[in-house]
């Protein structure tokens, strides 16, 4: 069913960055969520590096207000670099320029907030006729795990979209897009991600109702017909104009929709606890920082009481 146009490889990226991070309040009272570092880099400078990594050097952020922060992160800073060459701060020097120099970072503003759908159409004239990822802020995928490069693949075999899918329960489904399968993906079928076709979705169904626990995380690669069918998508669950939505319009169709089941790394760092796992356990691989952190680590996950003790 593909036709011609999404046959094209994937170049660009799309990255929406107008969400609240309520989450995270009152620390995403003045800096956008997306900034907060997650050992020294912003979470969304890891996601723009993923992107730039699987050939998506073009970049557009769909961003909001409050988020002016983001696009000083993304530009240069000849006094800073200026100030660091002064103090011959090389290994700062270049931490300095491998934030700019990573992608090729656009912006584009939402206006209002009327959803993942319509922050995604923001960017229709600069994807133009071509298949494109979108990438989410908060779902930081572990470098060595190359969910996005296996996405394109599938597209350019299969042509349509493709997401990115995870097992996260019955019980935490109502909190995601989720997905019908052809196949139920093989459990224990080894470390491989699966490919699965997708036959059906639903954003953020109740558990007695939703038809997997498959759910869709933060990565996919669609369509470009994918913007007629946002524009004619009317507002859905939260009277938001859902992107789940539109992808399930191009489905029925007749435009593949594939799904990998992703079985790598995977850090919701829109979630607290899930942000302080990936704080922990990426500093704990770095050689600048691991090699003092491990020893610590230890000790003090040895001094602590059981669970259920009283904390002194
Ligand atoms: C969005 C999508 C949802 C997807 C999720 C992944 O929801 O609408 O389908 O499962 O991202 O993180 P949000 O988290 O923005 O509510």
């Amino acid at each position: 069913m593909s036709s011609p146009t999404n046959r094209r490889p994937a170049r660009k990226a799309v990255i929406p960055v107008a969400g609240m991070g309520t989450r995270f309040l009152p620390a995403t009272k003045a800096v956008p969520k997306e900034l907060l570092p997650v050992v020294d880099r912003p979470a969304l400078q890891y996601i723009v590096e993923e992107s730039a990594r699987a050939g998506l050097a073009e970049v557009l952020m769909v961003t909001g207000r409050g988020k002016a922060a983001i696009e000083d992160f993304f530009d240069r800073t000849p006094e800073l670099e200026a100030a660091l060459e002064k103090k011959g701060d090389q290994a700062r020097i270049d931490a300095v320029a491998e934030s700019t120099d990573v992608a090729q970072v656009h912006f584009v503003r939402q206006g209002e907030a009327k959803g993942l759908g319509h922050a995604v159409l923001q960017a229709a004239s600069f994807v133009g006729d071509e298949p494109f990822a979108v990438l989410l802020g908060d779902d930081l995928i572990d470098a060595r795990d190359l969910l996005l490069e296996q996405m394109l693949a599938v597209q350019a075999e299969h042509g349509g979209c493709v997401v990115a899918l995870l097992d996260v329960g019955a019980d935490n489904i109502d909190k995601y897009g989720c997905v019908a399968v052809d196949d139920a993906p093989q459990t224990g079928a080894g470390d491989a991600d699966q490919v699965v076709a997708i036959t059906g979705m639903v954003e953020k169904p109740k558990k007695e109702e939703a038809p997997s626990s498959l759910a869709i995380i933060g990565r996919y690669v669609l369509a470009p017909e994918i913007f007629d069918a946002i524009r004619s998508t009317p507002p859905g669950r939260g009277g938001e104009i859902q992107l789940t939505d539109a992808i399930l319009a191009l489905l029925e169709q007749g435009v593949p929709v594939h799904g990998v089941v992703f079985s790598g790394r995977r850090y919701d760092t829109g979630d607290k606890l899930d942000y302080l796992k990936a704080v922990v356990r990426l500093a704990v691989e770095r050689d600048d920082l691991g090699p003092a952190l491990r020893p610590w680590l230890r000790s003090f996950v040895g001094d602590l009481p059981p669970e259920g003790a009283s904390q002194a």
